[in-house]
């Protein structure tokens, strides 16, 4: 997952290949609240691992159910409706859906087992509406107190003391601000249709349909068939009990997978489609309608049981004017894809945009205006016409998950703008590898993806700036002396000598070298401590010289030229490897500075050493890397020297970050 403040996509010019999505959001949530209310134990494979579906485990958790986690499998033991804890305090993020549902159940559950529950999330909950849902359930008996303001959370569920539940008069229940306090009420008064009939009216008009019959249809699988009368009035049969499907398979996501599908419509070719696997017609998401929308706007997309496979039909794409009540969250992905369509797109019904995550009408809006769209808002639509020229843009993502989602696939403008997505970790509530997942099918523009070298003598502590610079940008990191340290460690191991150019060259072919963070595998084993050892390093200067060597390692480091950016650090980064690249820093301190900080090093590491030996090693190094008749170190023409010698590794990852972004065209808005 990407924690960077921000993300820079570099300019994309196709898409293809495969993608696997993760498990519904929709359905993970409903699946693990009704597994803890049910009767025995649910085996669920595939939930979705995310903020949202963390939250409610841990609600689950909180009110005594016992969830054990093998892998990508999860076992929850129900509780059968009978409260295990009489109290908790449960925190639920900024999850829509856990908040309306948990607060339907626990409400009921306090009220007639007698019990104390807090439900509270963050800042932004605490201003999405849960009026309907509280003027719902207090005509029952259901003691629920708003402890800031009415009508939002936090909410105080129940009064520690068991009341009696009136469950004989239908359930009046609003349903166009959200469908979701429907969901909640349908899963929750299954634990109390014992007696009799529940009954549930919705009063005026149902948003979101589609969400509900997702809840008809897991509610079936739990064992509780309701009625459904024309969407209006919900029949929960007497005698319905909650009881476990015993397994479960959550399908992939349908509002996750509309990202790939706009990809598929904007970037792939009809020979190589982009393929997406864990959804297709089978699906009970009501997002998957979005395949339609997409393929009215041009998309070419073939539908099987559990997959979909896209690419460019009509293109440029075609506007479309659509009424999106059916798929509220996909739409937010028809809006950026409007952005590739001739004429006015025309998306409405679209009201409840403004109760999620953050005002979607109003951040859509200021957004896409930023990377040059023109945009009409209102109250229930919106409507965007395609720049004239793209603009560079910073794009505030809101803390919310599909801005940011939605809005790289901005990365395929014509104008070969590259797109900046500011805290791009929101992706975390719903896909915490949605970056990780596009690259892996994306092909950028030639010359697109960043590179910044760093290049300096040894002990300049290039290596951390470069690794540091790498983590805040988000970007790939290349320690090019690794490769030339586990060629001189594969010498030593099979007893190369270090004058046999030839089968130098030959081991530096046939390294099998892994990097993962901060680890260096070779063959199979961390070798990461054992490349740092002060023979190794010796070595790997001798063998570095050889020609035949430089040319064996190329390859492998120009591979790590990957989407979103690459920062190397050597000696011939910026010089001979990547003579192009953006920003390049030749990296020195005296022999004194390097010298003692190699010393302290070696000291903390329990290691003994002589400084002024270190030094005089530190400069026969220097002396033999700068007059190698091979990529000698040296400074390209075009470097920015940075002598680091009075400068903490704070401010000289500071100083490389404000040259890098004073060549950036963003400015943050
Ligand atoms: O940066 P380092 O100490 O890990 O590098 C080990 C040796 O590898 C160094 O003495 C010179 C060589 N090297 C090189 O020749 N070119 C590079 N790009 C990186 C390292």
């Amino acid at each position: 997952m990407f924690k960077t403040r921000f993300l820079d996509l570099p300019p994309l010019l196709a898409a293809g290949g495969t993608v696997r999505l993760p498990g519904s959001k929709s359905i993970s949530n409903r699946v693990l609240l009704l597994a803890g209310l049910s009767r025995g134990t649910t085996v669920i494979h595939d939930l979705l691992e995310s903020d949202d579906t963390r939250v409610m485990l841990d609600a689950l958790a909180a009110l005594g159910c016992r969830i054990e986690r093998d892998g990508r499998v999860v076992r929850v033991e129900g509780t059968g409706g009978a409260l295990a804890a009489r109290e908790a305090d449960i925190f639920l993020g900024n999850s829509g859906t856990s908040v309306r549902t948990v607060t339907a159940a626990l409400a009921l559950l306090a009220t007639a087992q007698g019990g104390r529950f807090t439900i509270r999330g963050v800042p932004r909950m605490h201003e999405r509406p849960i009026g309907d849902l509280i003027d719902a359930l207090r005509p029952l008996g259901c003691r629920i107190e708003c402890t800031v303001k009415e009508g939002y959370p936090p909410l105080l569920l129940g009064d520690g003391a068991p009341h009696a539940l009136n469950l004989s008069a239908p359930i009046r229940v609003r349903g166009n601000v959200s469908s979701q306090f429907l969901t909640g009420l349908l899963q929750a008064l299954c634990l109390t249709a014992h007696a009799q009939d529940v009954v549930i009216e919705v009063i005026g008009e149902l948003i979101s349909r589609p969400y509900i019959a997702i809840t008809l249809n897991l509610l079936a699988r739990f064992g509780v068939h309701v009625r459904n009368e024309d969407w209006t009035r919900f029949t929960i049969p007497c005698d319905s009990r909650l009881t476990s499907p015993g397994k479960f398979h959550v399908e992939g996501d349908a509002s996750s997978a509309s990202y790939f599908v706009a990809l598929g419509a904007i970037a792939a070719n009809a020979e190589a489609p982009l393929r997406i696997e864990g959804i297709g017609s089978a699906s009970v998401q009501g997002d998957i309608d979005f395949v339609a929308a997409a393929q009215a706007m041009g998309a070419n997309a073939v539908l099987a049981k559990d997959w979909i496979e896209v690419s460019r039909g009509t293109w440029p794409l075609r506007a479309v004017a659509l009424d999106c009540n059916h798929i509220p969250d996909a739409a937010m992905t028809l809006a950026v894809m409007a952005l590739y369509a001739t004429g006015t797109t025309r998306l409405t019904n679209i009201a409840s945009w403004r109760v999620k995550e953050t005002d979607r009408i109003a951040a859509m809006a200021a957004e896409l205006r930023k990377l040059g769209a023109e945009v009409v808002d209102g109250d229930d639509f919106i409507e965007i016409t395609a720049p004239g020229k793209w603009k560079p843009a910073a794009i505030h993502t809101y803390d919310d998950h599909r801005i940011a989602m939605c809005f790289s696939l901005g990365a395929f403008n014509p104008n070969q703008q590259a797109v900046r997505i500011l805290d791009p970790q929101c992706v975390a509530k719903t896909f915490p590898d949605y970056f990780e997942t596009l690259f892996s099918v994306v092909t950028p523009q030639e010359h697109g993806v960043p590179i910044i070298t760093v290049d300096g003598p040894t002990a300049s502590g290039k290596g951390t700036l470069a690794s540091a610079v790498a983590q805040a940008l988000g970007y790939h990191f290349l320690d090019s002396g690794a490769v030339y340290r586990a060629t001189a460690l594969a010498a030593m191991r099979s007893g190369t000598p270090p004058d046999d150019e030839q089968r130098l060259a030959q081991l530096a072919t046939k390294l099998d070298l892994r990097f993962g963070p901060g680890q260096i595998f070779m063959s199979g084993q961390d070798v990461t401590e054992t490349l740092r050892l002060e023979e190794v390093g010796a070595l790997a200067s001798k063998v570095s010289a050889w020609p035949l060597v430089r040319a064996a390692l190329r390859t492998l480091q120009l591979s790590f030229h990957r989407v979103p950016g690459l920062v190397a650090d050597g000696r011939d980064m910026g010089t001979v490897i990547f003579p192009g690249a953006d920003l390049k820093i030749f990296l020195t301190a005296s022999a004194a500075t390097r010298a003692d900080r190699r010393h302290k090093q070696l000291i903390s590491k329990g290691i003994s050493s002589n400084i002024d030996s270190l030094r005089a090693e530190l400069e026969a190094r220097d002396a033999r890397d700068q007059t190698r008749s091979v990529s000698p170190l040296k400074p390209a023409v075009d470097a920015m020297l940075l002598d680091n010698s009075a400068l903490t590794v704070e401010a000289s990852v500071v100083a490389v970050l404000q040259a890098w972004e004073d060549r950036r065209p963003f400015k943050e808005t």
